[in-house]
């Protein structure tokens, strides 16, 4: 019986901060976003959007294309939640009507989480062949202003339907993951910004794919060149291109030209260039981003996949794109919202930033922005209000 992704789709904010107008501002070479970092854009949530409304947005269309009764379970991966107990799936059920026989629960792991809801999806749906569920990353990736991981933030959500006889993507068993307790990216609980040590979390992250590989191989039997192509987790684009030559060497294979380097992983990269780090989206935005615009029909193809989340858990694993890939896509979907997105200037972007979520108990309206299918209304008496924005 194969399990996998049935469906996915991809969601980010209506506006934008281009990075070459933060480097003007910062005082750096825009060169160094660009090419250092693989960045170009980096998505910016209005007031009245958060983890919820970009989730529950991302969810919307996958209804359409599936009997919502059959989902029993919903994993809503983030470490950007909107609540310290109430469970932001809860948020995300209510708004999208799914059955009262449903499972809804938070997963946290920093950017891993949402590959955490994946592979207990993918059990839960063996044991319930006719059932479906509904697993999704959302995050908002913040850093103080002038950090280095500034250039680095952004914000999405992927949501994606898990089901026996998937449409999309058929997962292999054989994974490699690793557990490791590290302090390289963390968010204290007093704090809306995350704490992060770079350079050591890029460390980390290759040295984690380098033992989920070796193990994924040695239960797989497979090799690079079982793989047509690569999605990683991306904090920043050009971490993959580091990864997958990374891989190489591990491999003693000598490092891909360009050309090739591009073929194997360059497309999975184009929505994330454009968004910055989603977190624990952003794996799957890659690998929307590949499926969408690819020039290759990657049916039958096998892509395998690199999670990482801060602090740290790790995990490589596979799967083989299904033959009736391209009919199930929200291809024109995505190509629209990040063509028609809103750019900030920089004293809007930090506006924005600067903005503080009222914390008084008191009654008090949110301006409505651009914002996908829900919107944050209102909050009173410390409770959130949603509701349908189009
Ligand atoms: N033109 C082209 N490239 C340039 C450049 C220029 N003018 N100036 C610098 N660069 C390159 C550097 O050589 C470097 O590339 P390399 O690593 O291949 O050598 C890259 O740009 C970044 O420069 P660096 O000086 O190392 O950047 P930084 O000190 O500003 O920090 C990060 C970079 C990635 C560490 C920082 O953005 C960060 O902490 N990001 C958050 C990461 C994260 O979220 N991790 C947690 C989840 S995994």
């Amino acid at each position: 019986m194969k399990v996998g992704i049935d469906l996915i789709n991809f969601q980010t904010s209506q506006y934008f901060l281009d990075l070459a107008t933060l480097a003007q501002v910062r005082g750096t070479d825009a060169d160094k976003y660009r090419t250092g970092l693989g960045q170009e854009r980096m998505a910016v949530p209005p007031p009245d959007e958060d983890v919820v409304t970009l989730a529950a947005s991302a969810a919307l269309p996958l209804l359409e294309k599936t009997t919502s009764a059959d989902i029993e379970l919903l994993l809503f991966g983030t470490e950007s939640g909107v609540d310290q107990s109430k469970a932001a799936a809860m948020f995300v059920h209510g708004l999208l009507g799914l059955s009262k026989r449903c499972r809804a629960v938070e997963i946290k792991e920093a950017c891993y989480a949402a590959t955490a809801g994946l592979q207990l999806a993918l059990a839960w749906v063996q044991q319930h062949p006719t059932k479906k569920a509904l697993v999704i990353g959302a995050d908002i990736a913040r850093y103080d202003l002038g950090s280095p991981g500034e250039p680095t933030q952004g914000c999405g959500a992927v949501a994606m339907l898990i089901s026996t006889e998937p449409r999309l993507l058929a997962l292999d068993p054989e994974t490699g993951f690793h557990a490791e307790n590290v302090m390289d990216f963390w968010r204290p609980n007093y704090r809306t910004e995350a704490l992060v040590d770079g350079k050591y979390s890029t460390l980390v992250y290759l040295s984690t794919l380098v033992d989920s590989w070796r193990q994924y191989k040695a239960l797989s039997g497979r090799g690079l060149g079982d793989l047509a192509r690569s999605c990683f987790h991306l904090p920043f684009t050009r971490l993959a291109e580091k990864a997958f030559v990374r891989i190489c060497r591990e491999e003693k294979i000598p490092e891909p030209a360009q050309d090739e380097l591009q073929r194997r992983v360059g497309t999975s990269l184009l929505y994330n260039r454009q968004t910055g780090n989603t977190y624990a989206a952003s794996l799957y935005e890659g690998l929307t981003s590949l499926l969408d615009n690819d020039p290759e029909d990657l049916s039958g193809k096998r892509i395998s996949l690199f999670s990482y989340g801060s602090g740290c858990m790790a995990e490589f694993f596979s799967g083989v794109v299904q033959s009736s890939y391209r009919a199930h896509l929200f291809t024109a979907h995505h190509q629209q919202m990040l063509a028609n997105r809103t750019e900030l200037t920089y004293r809007q972007y930090e506006d924005i930033f600067r903005y503080q979520f009222p914390d008084d108990g008191g009654d008090h309206v949110i301006a409505p922005y651009r914002t996908g299918a829900f919107r944050l209304q209102g909050v009173r008496k410390h409770i959130r209000y949603y509701e349908r924005a189009t």
